[in-house]
Parts: C-alpha cells; structure tokens; sequence
C-alpha cells in the first residue's frame, strides 16, 4: 500500500503539494504516461507542472545537450552534472510548486541517478545516496511509478519512433541508448531493486501493456494521494 504524501523539509521550509515521478528504461513510455497523467489531472482541477530531466531549467536544458550527446565524459563527471540539473530543477522549479502546494510531475528523477550512474555505471552507491540528497534536498517523490520495460523491447520501440522521425542510422542513439544492452538489463534490475526496496513509495507496473490500461493503472495508484481540494491558481 501506497502511503498518503508526507511533508518534507526544504531549505528551511515545510513544502506540501503533490510530488509525482515515472522513472524506467530506454522506450519504457515515462514521457506517454506522465503528459496523460497531466490531462487528467488538469481535467481533475489541478494544475500540475509536467517536469522533465535532464532539462525543464535553463540550465538542465544546457547540460543535457552534452549529457545525451555521444562526446566525452568520465562517469564522475557524468554523475555530478546530473545532479547539478536536478539541484537547479529542484530550487527554481520543483521547490515553489510544492510549496504553493501544487502537484509537480517528473519524468525521471533521483532514482534514474541510482539506476544508471549506480547500477550501470558502477560508481559508489553512498556517494549517489548523498549527491542526491544535496541537490533535492531531502524532497523525494511522495510516490514514483517504476514504468518496468525488457529493454530489447524498448530499446526497438525507440528505435521504430525514430525512424518514424527519418533518424538515420550514424545519429540513431544517444549517450545511453547506445549503451550494451547488458547495460540496460543491469540498469533495469536496479530500478526493480529500488521498488521493491521502498514498497511505500514506489509502484512498479509492467509497461508492455496497452497505453490505456497502463494510463488506468497510474490513475488507480496516483488518485487515493491527490489533495482533496485543487489549488486554486497555479503559480507562476
Ligand atoms: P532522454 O532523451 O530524456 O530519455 P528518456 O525519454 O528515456 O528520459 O534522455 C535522458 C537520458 O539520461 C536517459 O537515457 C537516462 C539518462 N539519465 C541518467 O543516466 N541519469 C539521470 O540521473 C537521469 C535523470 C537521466
């Protein structure tokens, strides 16, 4: 059972809101799910911000260029950029939204951090835990849906997206989806550890399913959290 979200302090503060994160592997469909979820939240009267990382700042948009694109980068480096986007994500956008008690939706967050710089790229488990905390800091999703996809099968659909797109082959993958895929398998075991190893607030569903029932399976674990009453204005 998913726990009602708690409060957490932040820079001082108390923030409320609503926090919501879909994390997952290459092709899993985060970004599907997370702009539905958003509709029906707006439909709902509530005014969610829909986040994504690495990006949604100035920022996050200027460190992701060089983050996804396949040009060098030592696995530290890696790792500290990450959370340099998400330090700025959270004070400048995440931050004030809770704290005007919205609901704020990330597609990816901390967890992708453990998942890919932990699991896949090895790097030390306690020094992730503690750069994570730093730059969220201590403000985690009150619930994380785990959207859990074999990674062949994701990695095929990314690929049928782009060559929808006319991607030709020499630019078809980025930094991560060019990655092994024992990579990807070790990246996805660690997602499925980190669900399983906080129950409370992590909810895996299997995304090799139809887009709806997936969708009706997000609405089902995000609704019983939701603020009985919407913000009124959403701020700035
Ligand atoms: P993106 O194009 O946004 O992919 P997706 O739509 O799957 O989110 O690329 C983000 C990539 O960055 C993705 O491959 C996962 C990776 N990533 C990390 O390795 N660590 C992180 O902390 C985050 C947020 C993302």
């Amino acid at each position: 059972m998913l726990m009602m979200h708690q409060q957490a302090a932040c820079g001082g503060g108390i923030m409320s809101g609503l926090f919501i994160a879909f994390e997952g592997g290459e092709g899993a469909g985060k970004t599907t799910q997370a702009r539905r979820l958003q509709i029906r939240l707006a439909e709902a009267g509530y005014h969610p911000a829909l986040l994504h990382e690495p990006g949604s700042t100035e920022l996050g948009d200027y460190l992701r260029e060089y983050l996804i694109a396949r040009r060098p980068l030592c696995a530290n480096s890696e790792l500290l950029l990450f959370a340099a986007a998400r330090a700025e994500l959270m004070s400048t956008a995440i931050a004030p939204r809770l704290a005007a008690d919205a609901v704020v939706i990330a597609d990816r967050f901390a967890g992708s951090t453990i998942a890919y710089q932990g699991y896949g790229r090895g790097l030390d488990r306690a020094e992730i835990d503690r750069l994570n905390d730093f730059a969220t800091a201590g403000r985690y999703p009150d619930l994380t849906i785990l959207l859990d996809i074999d990674p062949q099968t994701g990695l095929q659909r990314v690929r049928a997206r782009q060559l929808q797109l006319d991607i030709g082959a020499d630019d078809a993958y980025n930094r991560f989806e060019n990655e092994e895929l024992a990579f990807h398998h070790t990246v996805r075991r660690g997602f499925q550890k980190l669900a399983q190893s906080r129950p409370n607030t992590w909810q895996p569903i299997d995304a090799n399913q139809p887009i709806e029932d997936i969708a009706a399976q997000v609405w089902n674990a995000v609704a019983p959290l939701l603020p009985p009453h919407p913000a009124s204005a959403p701020p700035d």
